[in-house]
């Protein structure tokens, strides 16, 4: 694997899930593979879980881990080519990146989107930029419209949880205060998308009017405006909150009544609930629903680390650093 941006990176889904599933089983079984590796985690934004469970799946592997706050501890950066850089911003992604390529055999990197510039974060300017001037394989951290991280986590968890063959997945917006990316949703329709295809999953989104995501990500998937209808006989209920992709970045709605509750919860076939956290109590979720024994996010959370450190040994195996250099050539 030469990049670990989005689920079009990954060739074969299920194995990848078997990877991370016995990666679980026998966490130290490839000790040897990172060693003499550094792995270096470049965080323009703020992060738990992310970081966490990146450097412990890192550490599994045997590998070096170097961790930057780029936003707080390093130069302004400017990612625009061609730029006269009479502002604030001191280095250029193009330098920078390179460098951080020297000392490291891989990058991940955390950028969220500006939520103002559809154009520009749609476009994955950051990762982007990262990807071409870094010369080694990059992994995405949450991008500006994508999580595959945590999706290939949420899948693993959609697997040791389900009761049926092909449960019946749904994707609910539920209210914020805030104004939210749409990575983590596009990001989960897309890796649910493939796994639908596989025979996995029937996967359904559930959201207010105005809050359709970019159909690259939806796809096919079923839409529906009436979120108690979309709970009924489902196996997980994933709740996110988002932002409009069609107003970009508004928030359209903070109505209440679509907070993830347990008599919503009743309607469906004793769901699983799922978020990728953080949460807010009592706005996303109630109490009795989070804290009930049908909440997994503890678990879902946990199962970070086993997709971090299938991709890494992904990214690692059967390769040299000089390899790893040489595999991630820009097109
Ligand atoms: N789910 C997730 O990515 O959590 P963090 O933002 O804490 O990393």
């Amino acid at each position: 694997m030469n990049q670990f941006l989005s689920v079009h990176d990954v060739p074969d889904l299920l194995a990848l899930v078997q990877e991370a599933a016995a990666l679980k089983q026998a966490p130290f079984a490839h000790q040897d593979l990172g060693k003499n590796r550094t792995l270096g985690l470049l965080f323009f934004n703020t992060s738990l879980r992310t970081r966490l469970s990146t450097q412990r799946a890192a550490q599994n592997l045997g590998l070096n881990v170097m961790v930057m706050n780029v936003s707080q501890d390093s130069w302004g950066l400017e990612f625009e080519d061609g730029v006269v850089m009479n502002g604030t911003k001191a280095e250029h992604v193009k330098e920078a990146a390179a460098v951080v390529g020297q000392y490291c055999e891989i990058i991940g990197v955390r950028s969220f989107p500006t939520l103002t510039d559809r154009e520009s974060d749609y476009a994955e300017t950051v990762i982007n930029q990262f990807r071409r001037y870094a010369g080694v394989p990059l992994l995405s951290l949450e991008s500006a419209t994508r999580h595959p991280l945590q999706s290939l986590a949420d899948l693993l968890t959609i697997d040791e949880y389900k009761t049926t063959a092909r449960p019946k997945v749904v994707l609910t917006w539920a209210p914020h205060v805030k104004a939210l990316p749409q990575a983590v949703p596009n990001s989960f329709a897309e890796w649910m998308n493939a796994a639908q295809t596989l025979g996995l999953v029937d996967f359904i989104i559930a959201h207010p009017k105005g809050y359709e995501l970019h159909s690259d990500f939806s796809g096919n998937a079923p839409v529906t405006e009436n979120q108690a209808e979309a709970f009924e006989g489902a196996d997980f209920i994933y709740a996110k909150n988002w932002s409009s992709y069609r107003e970009y970045g508004k928030i359209l709605s903070q109505d209440p009544n679509w907070m993830v509750t347990p008599e919503k919860m009743a309607l469906t076939n004793q769901a699983k609930f799922m978020h990728c956290l953080p949460v807010r109590r009592n706005i996303v979720v109630a109490d009795a629903v989070l804290d009930s024994p049908d909440s997994i996010v503890i678990q879902q959370a946990g199962n970070r680390v086993w997709a971090a450190q299938a991709v890494l040994k992904r990214m690692l195996e059967n390769r040299s650093s000089d390899d790893l250099r040489k595999a991630a050539q820009p097109d």
